[in-house]
């Protein structure tokens, strides 16, 4: 079953961890409504491909619940930071823990593309990111609660092709929440959306990631969306942790406002002189 549903999915949503613990097909009890977020510590990790040193010492904490943004130019190695924390690809050196064992549901990432299956309407696209628990009696519930929680109840019967871009987001968001994970990782989530429809989806990131609890990581290339969503905004720069920026603004953040443009100003111009440098 496991086998047949991961070979019917769009590469990661459930993410094929190589260290996830065998037990891990051991069905579970139904997890609590308000799962808590995982901390993440990081230490001097590195990844290269072939020649590339991408990753040259990686040193983070990320404590349980905490909203952190990526950002760094294009190529920096944000992806494969992201790729490596969900467990989609493999360490070269260094250590990565959530504290804890963890199960395959506990992580979830969403990507640009929203990565639905063409031939399942809404609510079974929800579904696929139940994982194991899928075949479970409540499933449907499950599902039709997340789809609740993005707001498209109504579409639970559509087919994807019939939907706009925000709303195939909004479902692939639906899929990722319907685990409840423990951290969810998001890699520029939103950066094929009209500026309208991102801001209206970044509200809506906030709102589930605060009624939620999890640990949220988001990668992003736009300055501005990091500041309003984080806790705390990463600069990567030569594959190292360059700047770790704390935003104390107070939630909910006034788009705009002084405090986050001084801030947003001071990533941007790291992420510029960075740039002059190469
Ligand atoms: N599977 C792979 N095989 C070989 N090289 C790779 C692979 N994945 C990433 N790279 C290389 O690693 C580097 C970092 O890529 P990565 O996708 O992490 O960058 P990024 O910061 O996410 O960039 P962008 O902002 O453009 O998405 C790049 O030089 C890329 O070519
Ligand atoms: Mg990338």
């Amino acid at each position: 079953m496991q086998t047949a549903l991961r070979a019917s999915l769009p590469e990661t949503e459930l993410a094929g961890r190589a260290n996830f613990a065998p037990h891990a097909r051991v069905v579970r009890e139904e997890r609590p409504v308000q799962a808590s977020g995982l901390p993440l510590s990081i230490r001097g990790l590195r990844k290269s491909f072939g020649d590339n040193e991408v990753l040259r010492g990686i040193d983070l904490h990320i404590p349980a619940g905490q909203f952190v943004a990526i950002v760094g130019k294009s190529g920096c190695g944000k992806s494969t930071l992201l790729r490596l924390i969900a467990g989609l690809d493999k360490i070269d050196a260094g250590s990565l823990s959530f504290g804890q064992e963890i199960q395959p549901e506990d992580i979830r990432v969403m990507f640009q593309e929203p990565r639905l299956l063409p031939w399942a309407r809404v609510l079974a696209n929800v579904e696929v990111g139940l994982g194991r628990d899928r075949a479970s009696s409540d499933a449907h519930a499950r599902a039709e609660k997340a789809l609740i929680e993005v707001g498209l109840a109504d579409k639970r019967d559509q087919w994807p092709s019939v939907l706009s871009g925000g709303q195939k987001q909004r479902v692939a968001l639906g899929r990722a929440l319907v685990s409840r994970p423990r951290v969810l990782a998001f890699d520029e989530p939103l950066g094929a959306l009209d500026a309208l429809t991102r801001i209206s989806m970044q509200r809506l990131l906030e709102r589930v990631w605060r009624d939620q609890g999890f640990t949220a990581i988001l990668v992003t290339h736009d300055v501005s969306e990091a500041v309003a969503l984080a806790d705390r905004v990463l600069v990567i720069e030569e594959g190292r942790i360059a700047h770790d920026v704390t935003v104390n603004a107070a939630r909910p953040r006034q788009r705009g406002s002084a405090e986050l443009a001084g801030l947003e100003g001071s990533i941007l111009s790291h992420l510029l002189s960075a740039d002059d440098r190469t």
